[in-house]
Formats: C-alpha cells, structure tokens, sequence
C-alpha cells in the first residue's frame, strides 16, 4: 500500500485509475472500517482510503483534541486489508486556507437526530466529504463510496448530498459491525472505560426493545410514548440519552398512520459517562 499526503500526490498516484472505490475515515480503525475496505475491493479498480480529523465537523467542546490518532496502527491494518493506497492529508493540506464555502445540507434531514443535538456536524461533514471526492474522483466518469450503517443519517445525508449534485458516485452502505455482546463497533468505544464497556451494549438493547415495541404498535401515534419509556429506562441505567426514536428510513421523519409495512428504523444516541454512543437498527 502507498500512503500519500497531498492531493497532487494522491491524484498522480490515482491517474490509472477509472473507478476508485472509497473509503473516507477518521482513523483509529476498527473491523467496521475494515469490512468496509474489504468490500471496496470488489467494486473498484483501485481501493483507497483516507485519513483525516476534520475539525469542521467538531463544535468547540468536543473531542477533537483528543481525538485518537492512530496513524501507523490504521496504515499497517489498511495494507493488510488489501487497500492499494492510503491518503492522509495533514490540516493544512485540506483546508489551507480558513474553510469559508460550505456544503450546507438540507436542514430537514441534517438539522434533526444529530443535527439537532451536533449543530453545524453535518455541515462539517458534506464540506469535507465534499473535498474529499473532489481530491479522488475529479474528472473521472464513475466511482464508488463506502459509509458504515451505524451512521445512519450521515450515509442518507451524503446520498441525498451525491444526488442533488449529480456527482458519478455511488454510494455503498455497509453493514454495523459489533462487538460478540451487540455493542455497535466505533472509535468512540476506546473512551469507555472497563465498567463502561460492560454497560454500553445496553443501547442496542434498548433499539431492539424498541424496535420490538414499536412493530406491536399498530399506529405511529403511539409512538412518542413508546419514545418516552425506552428514554426513561436507559437513563435509569445512568445514561443521558439524546434521542431514542423511530424513523422512516427515507427520510428520518417521524412515520404517521399505520405502522405495518413501513420500512422503519430505530435510532439512539446517548450519554454514557464522558462518551457519546450513537447506534440504530433497521426492523
Ligand atoms: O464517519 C466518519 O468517520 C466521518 O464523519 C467522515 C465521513 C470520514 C468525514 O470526516
């Protein structure tokens, strides 16, 4: 695997290339990134993956300082995974003047769940993914790119944000990976503390739950309460969640009417201690 760190270099290194497939991260990667680089190899002539901590996409007090940066561990399990090259820009190289053009999402879809509790993330997140595939895809007629599931609302933002720019990307989503006890893989797991980690699974139990409760309900009315319990008993374990919710996995709007046979989605995110855990399931 080459590992480059400008976007000259990455385009040079790129110019054989007519479908890259792609794999945007953050680093410190875990099984989940690596699945996806795994499947990115089957659905492109060259796999790439990149490596960058976009502040952009971090408010003031959060956790970008401390952030974990893992690079030769990330780059060794890259080549492993069979990536042919790894991208990792410093700050500087991406936003080498103060970022002042923005992609702003439609805030009906990125100023809800996260959006609401995160204001300004997924802003943050279409500007830089935006650069991104303008660093690896420009000029070329077709490419591939991979998201994690467990991102729910990042992956529907950044399919809506392909398609009303009509870019050649296709966007791929690849399944949650979890731990043996259901935990749903992130780096954000390494904060956990031991205690921590034996209690954090419990926000997936909670979406199953809540899943569960929900495709019981016959009407969407019911479900603000449904919402209300499964909140109240996560935070009876010590968490502060921020939402536990059912979607329509469209449009990540409330569903209304009839419940059965709509494709439905459960979505958390809480508090545990100092991290904050996000996860959802399908159903
Ligand atoms: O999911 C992530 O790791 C980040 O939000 C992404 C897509 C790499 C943009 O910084």
């Amino acid at each position: 695997m080459k590992t480059v760190h400008t976007i000259a270099e990455l385009r040079a290194a790129l110019s054989a290339s007519q479908r890259p497939a792609f794999v945007p991260t953050m680093g410190n990667l875990h099984p989940g990134h690596i699945e996806l680089v795994r499947q990115a190899r089957n659905l492109g002539d060259m796999t790439v993956a990149s490596i960058f901590v976009n502040r952009l996409q971090f408010a003031p007090h959060e956790d970008f300082d401390s952030y974990p940066r893992t690079l030769q561990a990330d780059a060794d399990q890259l080549s492993a995974a069979g990536c042919d090259l790894l991208f990792a820009p410093n700050e500087r190289e991406m936003y080498p003047q103060p970022q002042t053009f923005k992609i702003q999402p439609d805030p009906a879809l990125g100023d809800i769940l996260e959006g609401h509790f995160r204001p300004g993330f997924f802003t943050g997140v279409c500007t830089v993914v935006m650069k991104l595939f303008q660093a690896v895809f420009a000029g070329r007629a077709q490419g591939v790119a991979l998201f994690g599931m467990k991102d729910y609302q990042q992956q529907l933002v950044i399919g809506r944000m392909v398609r009303q720019f009509a870019l050649p990307i296709e966007i791929v989503t690849g399944k949650t990976q979890r731990a043996a006890d259901g935990l749903a893989l992130s780096s954000r797991n390494s904060y956990l503390s031991e205690a921590e980690r034996r209690e954090a699974v419990a926000l997936s139990q909670a979406l199953h739950s809540l899943s569960l409760a929900a495709a019981q309900a016959a009407q969407a009315g019911a479900l603000p309460e449904i919402e209300a319990r499964a909140q109240q008993a996560l935070a009876a374990r010590g968490w502060r969640p921020d939402y536990l919710t059912v979607r329509r996995r469209s449009d990540l709007l409330a569903p209304e009417g009839a419940l059965h046979g709509q494709a439905l989605v459960a979505l958390g995110a809480a508090r545990l201690g100092k991290t904050r855990l996000i996860d959802s399931l399908e159903f």
